[in-house]
């Protein structure tokens, strides 16, 4: 039996470069009555809709119209277990951790409380119209085996690892070298590769790590050449001085990690703000990619990140919501406060350009280009449907618009879980179907 063919009718906006100014029209596909064929989770084409109805004719129909078809979005860096500290006040990165985020993420020792906030954390990604995401779960193995269980259960394309993590934390969050290789390594080898699950390795930064698990952590990256590492790098000056005296022969923070073996084309260094010129020769021979967390840097009045300057060194910067010290899961929220980052800094932030990065750019940041992050044929079926008038300053704003860019920055700057008309995972709604 052939597998049950769908076809989405919509406005077809495909990135295959990335924009390199607001009038770069051959970085896109842009087809006005357009539609994406898919079965099995697949997309098996992308086209004009009288020419994919007539090739299958068998096929439902979907009519998203006139609203756009786009690939899913991609959140590089979040945190599972801090869905219940989001929007917790008043204090800087260490404070923060401290006084909430560390209290907070002891409750994940206990998998049924992991379980129920996996489903949450999962629906709430769907919602805003994220299908793949790379997190970081708590020290605890039952958290990565619930977030892995909740992202299988809905067939979502998800990354994540448990933190290890083994000082400067209260105890019921504190593992040991020994215990977070081994932890480390049995999620590994239960869920890397399973179905749609992605592993990344974990230590969560320099001050919650022994050098002793550091190098437990450089020899899993050495046993795992095929998963990702992720940590976090220069957000706070607080963080990056602390650094210093705890790894006192260590030429500079990102040394911390170089030096165990962690730096390779599969890292993900969260923030990466505060930088020294060798740090950032170091990221560009080995092609790490720092990650740009806006509304977290914000909101702990982080600093400022210099997209530009990485940039021109030929660095590929991700970008992610840092949910819980971010506070939207909304990665078109996201690109607004990216954007005004940049504004401070005169550097410019377009949207054609911004909406290649939370697709295409960040799928090729995580080198998954070949499967999320278009609308390519033989790609999956991960795809977001985006309403432009959602709300009715929108709608209004939307009257004056005249062109795709106009629209798309409307979408960039007002943008949220309203605007996300549809988010199919695997070519399943995930959003009731009206
Ligand atoms: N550095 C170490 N852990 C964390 C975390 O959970 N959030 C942020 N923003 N920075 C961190
Ligand atoms: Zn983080």
């Amino acid at each position: 039996m052939t597998p049950k063919q769908t076809l989405l009718r919509g406005r077809v906006l495909d990135f295959s470069a990335e924009p390199q100014d607001p009038e770069d029209t051959g970085a896109y596909d842009y087809i006005e009555d357009g539609a994406l064929l898919v079965a099995d989770g697949m997309i098996l084409a992308k086209g004009s809709y009288g020419e994919l109805a007539r090739q299958a004719p068998q096929a439902e129909v979907i009519d998203h119209r006139p609203h756009i078809l786009m690939a899913g979005f991609i959140d590089t860096h979040l945190h599972f277990p801090q869905v219940q500290v989001t929007a917790s006040w008043g204090s800087q990165l260490l404070d923060w951790l401290n006084n909430y985020t560390f209290p907070e993420e002891t409750r994940f020792a206990d998998g049924a409380h992991s379980a129920e906030m996996a489903g949450h954390f999962m629906d709430l990604l769907t919602a805003h119209g994220t299908t793949t995401a790379v997190a970081y779960c708590s020290v605890h193995k039952a958290s990565a085996e619930a977030y892995f269980d909740a992202a299988a259960a809905r067939d979502m394309r998800m990354i994540g690892g448990k933190v290890m993590m083994d000082r400067n934390a209260p105890d019921g969050l504190l593992d040991t070298p020994v215990s977070g290789y081994d932890d480390s390594k049995a999620l590994i080898a239960r869920y890397h590769g399973r179905g749609r699950g992605m592993y990344a390795i974990t230590p969560r930064f320099a001050i919650t790590s022994t050098p002793a698990q550091l190098e437990m952590a450089g020899a899993l990256v050495q046993e795992h050449p095929e998963c990702y590492v992720q940590t976090h790098l220069s957000e706070n000056h607080d963080e990056i001085a602390y650094t210093a005296e705890l790894y006192p022969q260590a030429r500079d923070y990102l040394d911390v990690y170089q030096s165990n073996g962690l730096l390779t084309e599969k890292m993900l260094l969260g923030h990466s703000i505060h930088l020294q010129p060798r740090e950032i020769d170091a990221l560009a021979e080995t092609g790490a990619k720092p990650v740009f967390c806006p509304t977290s840097n914000l909101f702990l009045g982080s600093g400022l990140f210099d997209d530009a300057g990485l940039r021109d060194r030929g660095i590929t910067n991700a970008i992610a919501t840092d949910i819980g010290a971010g506070t939207s899961y909304s990665m078109l929220q996201t690109l607004n406060e990216g954007y005004k980052i940049l504004q401070l800094q005169n550097q410019k932030l377009h949207p054609l350009r911004a909406f290649h990065w939370i697709t295409r750019g960040n799928a090729q940041a995580l080198g998954l280009e070949d499967k999320i992050g278009t609308l390519e044929a033989g790609t999956e079926a991960d795809i977001v449907v985006l309403d432009a008038r959602a709300t009715p300053a929108m709608d209004l704003r939307m009257q004056r618009a005249e062109t795709l860019s106009e629209e798309l920055f409307v979408l960039q700057m007002l943008g949220d879980d309203r605007a996300i008309a549809q988010t199919y995972v695997a070519g399943k709604p995930m959003k009731p179907v009206s």
